[in-house]
């Protein structure tokens, strides 16, 4: 597998960091995961966009300018000659320093990419997933490699035989360990409002946009958790995992027990939407 790192194409074996590197010693870093359908980087906007906004909350100038970034992910995404679906993974870290919890003003930024086949799970039949308590800080729209906390979530929900830890902050909903969360109310879905407390995925933003173009009620508000345990519909949302439908939480049937059929709907517009972009010149 050829990555990339610090202004160069390499074979994985070949890539080597400073141990010393911030992103090791403090989890002093950001990152992206960029879904690339039919050889195109699915988004590519929103997500340098997200990566700048990330950037400029740590305090870390971007490395390469968008003409850059662009250039490089797409020929690292080329470097893969099938036209299988991929997941871009990029992480900048604030570089290789004596350990101090003050940073230095000059530092040299590690940029590490990857890009490995993308297979998000078939859908069809749902999923589990299980409520936890929002352990995490305080401003959780930092797209930060600081994962401790969601790791653990997903670990948890993992053991129980789940795919997803559902967070709780203050008796709302926030979001997935890795994934936003929608709702189905009324046969409208609902979403959490953007704020600190939660990631601005991608995905749910296209959903939204996507939805209100086809007229299917959604909106942003509030889930306080009677909310989220008596909905007819849970889907979490990621690049990565699409669109998911939830079918039990923690061990209680999520409305029929089956997907439901809004998801269907936003299933099928987010795949002609992907099919689209492959079949675009
Ligand atoms: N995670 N919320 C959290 C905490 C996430 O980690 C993610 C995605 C999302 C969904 O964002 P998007 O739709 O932009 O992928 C929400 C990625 C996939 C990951 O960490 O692997």
């Amino acid at each position: 597998m050829i990555v990339y790192l610090n202004g160069k194409f390499l074979p994985l074996s070949e890539a080597r960091v400073s141990v010393l590197d911030r992103g090791f010693i403090f989890a002093d870093g950001v990152y992206e995961v960029i879904p690339v359908y039919g050889g195109r980087l699915f988004r590519l906007q929103e997500h340098l966009q997200r990566l700048e906004n990330s950037l400029a909350a740590i305090k870390l100038h971007n490395p390469l300018t968008q003409q850059q970034w662009i250039e490089t992910l797409e020929s690292l995404v080329a470097q893969r000659d099938d036209q299988s679906d991929q997941s871009v993974y990029l992480q900048i870290t604030r570089g290789p320093a004596k350990r101090d919890h003050n940073f230095p003003e000059q530092v040299k930024p590690t940029v590490f990419i990857m890009s490995e086949p993308l297979q998000p799970k078939p859908p069809s039949s749902g999923v589990k997933a299980i409520t936890r308590p929002d352990m995490r800080w305080q401003r959780c729209d930092i797209k930060s490699i600081a994962l401790l906390a969601n790791v653990l979530q997903r670990r948890e929900a993992i053991e129980m035989g789940a795919a997803e830890a559902i967070l709780i902050r203050d008796g709302y909903i926030m979001e997935g360990a890795a994934s936003n969360v929608f709702i189905v109310v009324d046969g409208v879905a609902i979403t959490p409002p953007k704020s600190q407390l939660i990631l601005p995925g991608i995905t749910r933003d296209l959903i939204l946009e996507a939805m209100q173009a086809a007229q299917l009620p959604c909106r942003e508000a509030d889930i306080p958790e009677s909310q989220l345990r008596s909905a007819s519909e849970i889907w979490i949302t990621s690049s990565t995992r699409e669109i998911l439908p939830v079918i039990m939480l923690d061990d209680k049937q999520v409305g029929s027990g089956k997907p439901g059929t809004v998801w269907s709907q936003v299933f099928q517009i987010y795949q002609d939407y992907k099919l689209k972009l492959r079949t675009h010149d």
